[in-house]
């Protein structure tokens, strides 16, 4: 498997703990940027914290580092911070929650920066995250969506399946009214999201 994967002028890339960690803001800038202006149900509300934000993208780096977890990124030409490999234009988590008896893993936080929309890099950011569970033999994935967002349609298309809902789980960080989260599974023997 390759480490990473050039697409257009953006590459698809594994976020390693010795090089990117000087890209924490821009992983928090996507969130709160997601959270305020696209509403999206993303563990945090208004008015955000940068610190709380700051110290949930720390803790993930942790699970990176301890082999729990993938970060996916997608970077675009250019400088971010003090780093030299790119702009960071979004990314996803690939959370391993495998025991002896499931193969599964859980998909996290696909934000795209507000910049680099409708460009295919969440289309792209998935075949990676599919390629890198594939590779560890994490065939089940499941992630949640809000019910009625782009989210919901984009994974329908991404050959995921809705298999429940459960009503009024989370709270819009758009009116704090309370929202209803649809369910998705994938079984990756089943085929997997081309680029
Ligand atoms: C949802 C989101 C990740 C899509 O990212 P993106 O890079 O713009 O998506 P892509 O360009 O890869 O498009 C993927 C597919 O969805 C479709 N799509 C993307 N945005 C869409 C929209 N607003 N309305 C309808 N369809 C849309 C594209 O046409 C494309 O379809 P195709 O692959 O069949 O051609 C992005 O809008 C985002 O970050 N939103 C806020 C955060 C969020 O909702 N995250 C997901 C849940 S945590």
């Amino acid at each position: 498997m390759s480490t990473s994967q050039t697409t257009g002028s953006i590459t698809f890339t594994l976020f390693d703990p010795k090089t990117h960690v000087h890209l924490l803001p821009s992983f928090v800038q996507i969130h709160i940027d997601c959270i305020t202006h696209s509403h999206t149900v993303a563990s945090f509300l208004p008015p955000l914290d940068r610190d709380a934000l700051t110290t949930y993208w720390t803790s993930k780096v942790d699970e990176v580092r301890a082999g729990k977890r993938d970060i996916i990124l997608a970077l675009a030409p250019g400088t971010d911070g003090d780093g030299d490999d790119g702009v960071l234009a979004g990314y996803v988590m690939l959370a391993d929650h495998r025991v002896q008896a499931a193969p599964t893993a859980g998909v996290e936080k696909l934000l795209v920066s507000l910049d680099f929309r409708r460009r295919g890099v969440a289309r792209k950011l998935i075949v990676k995250l599919e390629e890198i569970a594939w590779s560890k033999g994490l065939t089940s994935l499941v992630l949640d969506t809000e019910e009625g967002s782009t989210a919901e349609l984009i994974y329908l298309r991404f050959g995921y399946t809705a298999f429940g809902k459960i009503p009024n789980h989370a709270i819009s960080p758009k009116d704090g009214s309370k929202k209803t989260l649809t369910y998705f599974y994938k079984h990756l023997e089943d085929g997997r999201l081309e680029a």
